[in-house]
């Protein structure tokens, strides 16, 4: 008997997603997928704004539990749907832009002044009229941009609420580099020289010190966050004033339902490598490790897709942190009445959205291998890592019910472009049964950085259209959906 049904592939051996019941709900409604896919072509992302409050809970939940006053602000860089900004300001949190558009789309769904900081790292003239007509804090990188701001708000005659961003924290006998912001060894220097009555900038109104870390560690946050604590209490004492400290984003997520899948993974990649098994990716491709005389080198370049700390854990554990005199970062910024800043952005949009296409050919290749082409392209779902790797869901139109044995197969999803690259996922994703023709591929967990930071219109191929899911029963239709452009 077949049967309309969906099937997560790599049963055995893969890297099962963490997924949400909504994500189920609707690969549970074939009949309605084919509709909005005849509406609105392939590929789709869907986003679910619902998930976004769901993750802003429980960070909340720990700025309570350290009794510290904490504010969010959601890093919009992660989605550019307008969706996501609108949850956020409905639910009383922030939203931290970085570009023009984004601050202006930002401040027309509703934004207050005090709902929008703006981190761009290319900070324009006009992008900074903006925000200072309408007293969005904005966070400096470098001298440059203190003469221009202080220029522009002594042209409007209006005091720049500014916050200064800070790199360079030592840790562990060594400075972590980072193109941005101010060096922190130095800052104190600056603004005693610089920044107040009778000096250069006369029209900057310090709230803050903003700083964002490369890469997910939990001590170097905690590290860099006491460095600044410290150099508030120097500089309060030399008369300035400080309300926040915002330690941007970087806040690990899970996307994997098992550790010991993920460290099997691991396993069988290098054992591919050095073909002692199948490949596991395309044409053994080494995520990051090489062959070389006979050994694998290399790290593996990818995101870490399974944390056992991960979200509010990990926001917990970094403003627990306790200093030699036992008290901890959370007790500290209460001392000062220091206002904790967070911008998360993949960690926001955890669970928050999907990217689903049309299947449109299958094909062996000369070795003998299946390419299932998809109406997508890579830039849709391009993770800034090695490679996305949660086995993707099928959703089959005539599925044997009974697995046959034979029927399974082993395929890798192509996509669009001209490249030979263009392989969607770089592991073999091995399925209960080769998709048809207009057969649908569900890649969950998109929202963050997988759906829109590489997207680009090459061949002119459209941008693919985001619908946002709000269901309103369990029953859901097609008008559930609406495109995040209308919104
Ligand atoms: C200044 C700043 N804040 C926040 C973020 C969001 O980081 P994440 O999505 O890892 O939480 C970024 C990401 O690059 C950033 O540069």
């Amino acid at each position: 008997m077949k049967k309309a049904m969906y099937s997560k592939g790599n049963q055995k051996q893969g890297l099962t997603p963490i997924t949400s019941p909504w994500m189920h709900q609707l690969m549970e409604q074939p009949q309605i997928i084919q509709e909005l896919f005849k509406t609105y072509g392939s590929p789709l992302n869907i986003l679910h704004p619902k998930s976004l409050c769901l993750n802003r809970e429980k960070f909340q939940d720990v700025f309570k539990e350290l009794e510290v006053d904490g504010q969010i602000f959601y890093a919009r860089k992660a989605n550019k749907a307008k969706a996501f900004v609108a949850q956020a300001l409905a639910d009383h949190i922030g939203v931290d832009t970085a570009s023009t558009r984004e601050l202006s789309e930002t401040l027309t769904l509703g934004a207050s002044k005090d709902q929008v900081v703006l981190t761009a790292a290319i900070k324009t003239e006009d992008q900074l009229q903006i925000a200072l007509e309408n007293e969005v804090v904005v966070m400096i990188d470098n001298d440059d941009e203190s003469k221009l701001i202080n220029r522009l708000a002594k042209e409007m005659g209006v005091n720049a609420r500014v916050a200064f961003r800070l790199s360079g924290f030592t840790f562990e006998d060594e400075k972590l580099y980072s193109r941005f912001g101010f060096d922190v060894d130095s800052f104190e220097d600056y603004i005693t020289q610089l920044v107040g009555q009778d000096k250069a900038y006369t029209h900057l109104q310090v709230e803050g010190f903003h700083f964002h870390l490369d890469g997910y560690s939990i001590p170097q946050r905690s590290d860099a966050l006491l460095q600044c604590i410290k150099l508030i209490r120097k500089l309060k004492n030399k008369g300035f004033e400080f309300r926040f400290i915002d330690m941007g984003g970087g806040i690990l997520i899970n996307y994997l339902a098992s550790q010991s899948e993920w460290k099997n993974f691991d396993h069988l990649l290098k054992e591919s490598l050095r073909q002692e098994t199948a490949p596991v990716t395309f044409n053994y491709q080494g995520l990051g490790y090489w062959l070389e005389d006979g050994q694998v080198k290399g790290k593996r370049a990818t995101y870490p897709y399974y944390n056992q700390v991960h979200g509010e854990q990990f926001l917990k554990e970094v403003l627990s942190f306790k200093t030699t005199q036992g008290k901890s970062l959370a007790e500290l910024l209460n001392k000062e009445k220091l206002q904790i800043r967070i911008e998360p952005g993949r960690s926001l949009v955890n669970q928050a959205g999907i990217t689903m296409a049309k299947v449109i050919h299958r094909k062996q290749d000369a070795k003998g291998q299946w390419l299932v082409g998809l109406e997508m392209n890579m830039s849709q779902m391009m993770s800034s890592s090695a490679d996305f790797m949660l086995d993707p869901y099928v959703m089959y139109q005539n599925l044997e019910e009974e697995e046959a044995e034979n029927a399974a197969v082993e395929v890798y999803f192509t996509g669009a472009y001209c490249l030979e690259r263009d392989i969607l996922l770089k592991r073999k994703i091995t399925l209960p049964q080769l998709p048809a023709i207009g057969d649908i591929v569900v890649f969950v967990n998109t929202a963050g950085y997988m759906m829109h930071f590489f997207e680009t219109e090459a061949h002119l191929f459209e941008l693919a259209p985001n619908l946002v899911f709000t269901p309103k029963s369990h029953q859901i239709s097609t008008r559930d959906f609406v495109k995040d452009a209308d919104i």
